[in-house]
């Protein structure tokens, strides 16, 4: 399928390509040609949006060669910079032990690259100092480490007083909430916690984790670590598969590039960032951009009746 490209949305005032890929469990189970190629059709697919995250601390102590392979990869590929996005990841698990600066710094070195675009701040289990979270990512940005940044599954409550201590300071807030979002997991992006920061334009929507790690693209659990399951659903995550593989049939897409269409029709979502592990998989997927440009409301009455976390609470507060 030729797919029309959908009109750039924006986030954190960088127009960004509608499709992003994912780092965790995608580069280093790949080959380092596939690698390239992944990362040039990725860009010629309007997919040059990549999430870099050393994986090294907390739920995430992997200590993955990913992000690594991933920069040796760019670097092959022969890609111009200045056309993709890059997306980089702080954690908060060892924060202030682990400084941002230090993190970003190793992150950057490991990848072989000298700034991301945006960033996101992961999640936590620790009350955190929010005031301190946004003058210390802002030191960042002073110095040209990083344009901007979003956050990672917040607490609302947090995310509130992270947009409210940069307004008052004259700092840069988060612009971006990166969501767990699909087809059956809707609480929190489509919820009456974030629902307003999302439509008065506070944030943009970056959809993840949107097949839960394969389940709703396939049918079949991964035997490798994949997200958390918020609010215990899997069970019922994996028994929708056949419906949702029945709707994609209907659409002539596969589940995946559903799913994908799925989440790229709410309004609020700058992009969906999906692990793409084979070629195949990343040009399945683009067939979502012609899909919901195409049939994105009946995209959505289709998969009305699919919402396995409706007793999930909206606000992040697992
Ligand atoms: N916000 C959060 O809570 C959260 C949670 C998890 C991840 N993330 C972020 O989101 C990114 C993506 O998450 P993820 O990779 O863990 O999960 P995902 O995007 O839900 O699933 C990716 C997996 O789905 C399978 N897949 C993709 N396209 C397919 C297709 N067309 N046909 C069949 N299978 C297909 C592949 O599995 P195989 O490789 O096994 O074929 C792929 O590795 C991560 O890199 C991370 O940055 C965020």
């Amino acid at each position: 399928m030729t797919a029309p490209a959908l009109p750039r949305k924006t986030l954190g005032g960088l127009a960004v390509p509608p499709l992003a890929l994912g780092s965790w469990n995608t580069w280093d189970r790949m080959d380092p040609d596939s690698a390239v190629t992944m990362i040039r059709r990725a860009v010629e697919l309007d997919a040059g949006f990549f999430d870099v995250a050393h994986y090294n601390m907390g739920p995430h102590a992997e200590n993955s060669r990913t992000d690594i392979l991933f920069g040796e990869a760019l670097r092959a590929s022969g890609v111009d910079r200045a056309e993709i996005v890059l997306c980089g990841k702080l954690w908060l698990w060892d924060w202030p032990n682990q400084s941002f600066r230090a993190q970003l710094t190793e992150s950057l070195e490991r990848a072989g690259l000298d700034r991301f675009d945006t960033l996101v701040v992961g999640d936590y289990m620790a009350e955190p100092d929010v005031a301190r979270i946004v003058a210390d990512v802002n030191e960042l940005i002073a110095d040209g480490l990083v344009g901007g940044w979003g956050i990672n599954n917040w607490r609302i409550g947090h995310t509130r007083a992270a947009l409210d201590a940069a307004a008052s300071t004259g700092l840069v807030g988060p612009s971006f909430a990166q969501l767990k979002y699909g087809i059956a997991r809707r609480a929190m992006a489509e919820g009456a916690a974030y629902g307003p920061l999302f439509s008065d334009g506070a944030l943009a929507l970056q959809a993840s984790d949107v097949f839960e790690g394969g389940i709703l693209a396939t049918g079949l659990a991964p035997q490798r670590k994949i997200g958390a399951d918020v609010g215990g659903i899997r069970e019922r995550i994996l028994a929708l598969y056949p419906e949702v593989a029945r709707v994609a049939a209907g659409f002539g897409v596969t589940p995946a590039a559903l799913g994908i269409a799925f989440c790229l029709a709410h309004p609020a979502t700058a992009n969906v960032l999906f692990g793409a592990s084979r070629l195949a998989q990343l040009e399945q997927n683009h067939a979502a951009l012609a899909l919901v440009a195409e049939r994105g409301s009946e995209v959505r009455e289709a998969l009305a009746g699919l919402q396995a976390d409706v007793e999930v609470k909206d606000d992040g507060s697992w």
